[in-house]
């Protein structure tokens, strides 16, 4: 069987480490050819760009590599492909014709919604593909855990810890601001493991003044000091979303400006001093964590082994401890928020975290 693979959409880590399972288990277990792959995710087939071969010694030395080797692009939706700055067209069917002259049997694609949505619109008109769950945000329904997830974590946990040093000695509010888009998974995990004072996700509007009023108590209690992670997607009652860029040279809203919004408010409703870093890109970059090489590799293998089962046009996915595949319908067209009663947020009730309003 001839596949192709291409990675589509924001890059996370992980994404080499499913590429190099993929091609080791595709010609290891089952003998199939090198696996082709796509540059630049889908404009490299809408562009007919010359696709790479990989073998297991191409890709030797890739499980702990950032990034995609295979490169990516957000701009490059076959269904509303750039033709020029602001005009779009379909070249959907030029994907089709590509994959049919590279002798194509299946497509993986490493993506998160957006590229998910992709495949499954292109699996409607008859390419064959497979996808794996991509993001950092680890917001892709149909899996409880996407690879590049754990990293961003780690990344953030890794903020929190520094900027936790700095609080204490200066006495200041230190607001991190997370990416995860409209889901609070990567503020949530971060700011436990992080001991965030509180934590500020989408899921649950939150109430400055409340946040305000803890923070006063913890420094009156004698901690002077506070940690706030707040996700870019949060949004204070009443409120609004946090944007910094709409319209059609992005492809879709730019988050950002919550964490600003919530430093200065707390500077002015406490005694304290505040500053915020936005995290931003670091969460994408840098090798995998342990626990995402190891997911990425058992989704590529998992990709393999159910193209070999003569599976199609599903995604795998994770549940508990084990690997099965999901249709890619039930996967695409919404996302995965935190559910309120998830038990991480319990523990993080449990332990007094500040949640906004949650704990009131
Ligand atoms: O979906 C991954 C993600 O990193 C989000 O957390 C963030 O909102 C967005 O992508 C940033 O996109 P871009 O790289 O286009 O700025």
């Amino acid at each position: 069987m001839q596949l192709g693979i291409l990675t589509g959409g924001g890059d996370a880590p992980g994404l080499n480490a499913v590429i190099r399972a993929v091609v080791r288990v595709t010609m290891r277990t089952y003998g199939w050819p090198a696996v082709l792959g796509i540059p630049q995710g889908f404009k490299g087939l809408v562009e007919r760009l010359p696709p790479i071969p990989l073998t297991p010694y191409s890709t030797q030395g890739l499980i702990n590599r950032g990034g995609t080797i295979l490169h990516t692009t957000n701009r490059a939706n076959p269904f509303q492909y750039p033709v020029d700055a602001d005009t779009y067209a379909d070249r959907s069917d030029m994907v089709l014709e590509r994959a049919e002259e590279l002798g194509l049997d299946a497509l993986v694609i490493l993506g998160g919604d957006g590229s998910l949505s992709i495949a499954y619109h292109l699996a409607q008109k008859g390419l064959p593909v497979m996808g794996t769950p991509k993001t950092i945000d680890n917001d892709i329904r149909g899996t409880d855990l996407c690879f590049g997830h754990l990293s961003a974590v780690a990344t953030a946990t890794d903020a929190l810890d520094k900027l936790h040093d700095t609080a204490e000695s200066h006495h200041r509010v230190m607001v991190v601001e997370t990416m995860g888009r409209y889901t609070g998974w990567i503020a949530l995990r971060a700011g436990l493991a992080g001991a965030a004072d509180a934590i500020l996700v989408p899921e649950t509007p939150f109430d400055i003044d409340h946040v305000s009023q803890e923070v006063n108590c913890r420094a009156e209690g004698g901690a002077p000091f506070s940690i706030i992670a707040v996700a870019e997607g949060a949004q204070p009652k009443g409120g609004d979303l946090s944007v910094l860029e709409t319209g059609s040279r992005v492809y879709q809203a730019r988050l950002g400006g919550i964490g600003a919004h919530v430093a200065n408010k707390l500077q002015e409703d406490t005694q304290l001093e505040s500053r915020v870093t936005v995290l931003g890109h670091t969460q994408r970059g840098g090798g995998p964590v342990a626990s995402d090489r190891i997911l990425a590799t058992k989704y590529g293998a998992a990709a393999a082994d159910a193209l070999a089962r003569g599976e199609r046009n599903r995604m795998v996915a994770l549940h508990g401890e084990g690997l099965d595949t999901v249709p890619l319908d039930q996967v695409v067209g919404a996302y995965r928020p935190v559910p309120l009663d998830h038990p991480l947020m319990d523990t993080a009730r449990q332990l007094g975290v500040i949640m906004g309003a949650l704990d009131e």
